[in-house]
């Protein structure tokens, strides 16, 4: 693997989102935009146009505001699908559509009861109308590693001649273990001569814990595109956890020769935005992200940190955007020391807002012996939530 680019395509906004708890509202899905296209993501895939109103505004939202990235929105091999993604990614500077449709026999015989000859016609047809919309199609052969092998080269194989630029091979239902999955990037590599003319994209979920391991058996086998969620959050058990794909490629770069576009220092605050937004956030011994990932308790372990770092961290917090300078805030902390703190954690608060945050703090404080980083992410989350609610009532007493 000489030194190639990995694009992280973020699909938090729909695999992660269309999964329990992890809902947002338009606005909401904007603020998570704009710090995904801070964090320096290649590709935002905004929503699944289709799947209702909001979605569909929400990618049309995303593609007017959102300039970095390219905006992708996931659609079915269906011409309704592929129109409303094509009309909510128009005012996009580029715009992906991203079309699936099951490979494995389970899906076709008991999901959309077709025939494998009808589904490459499916596949062919959608690939060519989406390519009249735009010219960057990926295509995404739905539960690829449980589907037999000649038939998956057939599907990829006529997406390619179709017009596919980008070829995803999903693990839909986690089930691959990383050498299987490798296998199956190697086996398209050879067996599929047109495959050398697109990217090969990865996408892992987690049943069995495995979707990181997966991702990154498929970079070193060839995958260019990389598909995650921020905090790992998707269907079921997740998808591959983009801070923790992108961790392994910072500490692993012998195995991993890859270069790539993040700035990896806007991974933790990222993962902070979302557990503001949605209704949880990382488990405490979550990697890379979680409050524990580099806390150290050990007598051993500390004393050994105090010596020297590496001794017990592969990695420094500062070099994914964990605050290391951890000071414990209680309620002797003045107000510097509040906003510098939620600054780190990627708050920025003007005069009244900290106030208020500053009051509410220190209610907390008085209750509490120290407060952590989630505690105060969960009271600017309250605040923020009163704020909007009493601003709703002033509103509605108006008119
Ligand atoms: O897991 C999956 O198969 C998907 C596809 C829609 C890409 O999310
Ligand atoms: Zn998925």
């Amino acid at each position: 693997m000489t030194n190639s680019r990995i694009q992280f395509f973020d699909t938090t906004l729909r695999d992660g989102e269309q999964s329990p708890g992890c809902s947002m509202t338009i606005e909401e899905k904007l603020r998570m935009a704009h710090a995904l296209e801070g964090l320096g993501v290649d590709v935002l895939e905004s929503g699944f146009a289709i799947a209702s109103p909001g979605d569909f505004e929400a990618v049309r939202a995303v593609s007017r505001e959102v300039r970095g990235p390219r905006i992708a929105s996931l659609a079915r091999a269906r011409r309704e699908d592929i129109e409303a993604a094509a009309r909510a990614l128009e005012p996009a500077a580029r715009s992906r559509i991203h079309i699936f449709l099951a490979a494995s026999d389970i899906h076709l015989e008991f999901k959309l009861k077709i025939s494998r000859a009808e589904a490459l016609e499916q596949a062919a047809e959608a690939v060519r109308l989406a390519r009249q919309y735009v010219d960057d199609v990926e295509f995404s052969p739905e539960d690829a590693t449980r589907a037999d092998p000649d038939f998956l080269c057939r599907m990829v194989a006529t997406a390619i001649d179709a017009g596919a630029t980008v070829i995803n091979l999903p693990d839909t239902v986690g089930y691959c273990v990383p050498e299987e999955y490798a296998a199956i990037f190697r086996m398209l590599r050879e067996r599929v001569p047109q495959a050398e003319h697109v990217a090969l994209s990865s996408h892992c979920h987690n049943d069995l814990g495995l979707a990181v391991a997966n991702s990154l058996a498929a970079i070193a086998a060839g995958a260019r595109q990389v598909e995650c969620t921020i905090n790992g959050i998707g269907e079921r058990a997740g998808n591959a956890a983009l801070e923790e794909v992108a961790a392994a490629i910072l500490v692993r770069k012998e195995r991993f020769p890859v270069t790539h576009s993040l700035i990896l220092e806007r991974l933790y605050p990222t993962s902070q935005l979302l557990a503001e937004l949605i209704s949880f956030g990382p488990a405490p011994n979550k990697a890379v992200v979680g409050s524990n990932a580099f806390a150290h308790e050990a007598g051993i372990h500390q004393h050994g940190v105090m010596e020297n770092p590496l001794t017990y961290e592969i990695m420094t917090p500062a070099s994914v955007g964990v605050p290391h300078n951890r000071l414990v805030l209680g309620k002797h902390s003045g107000r510097r020391a509040l906003a510098h703190r939620l600054q780190e954690l990627g708050y920025v608060l003007d005069a009244a807002e900290l106030e208020h945050a500053y009051r509410h703090f220190n209610e907390v404080a008085d209750r509490k012996k120290a407060i952590y980083d989630q505690d105060l992410i969960a009271l600017v989350a309250e605040w923020r939530r009163a704020a909007s609610k009493s601003a709703e009532g002033r509103l509605i007493s108006a008119s």
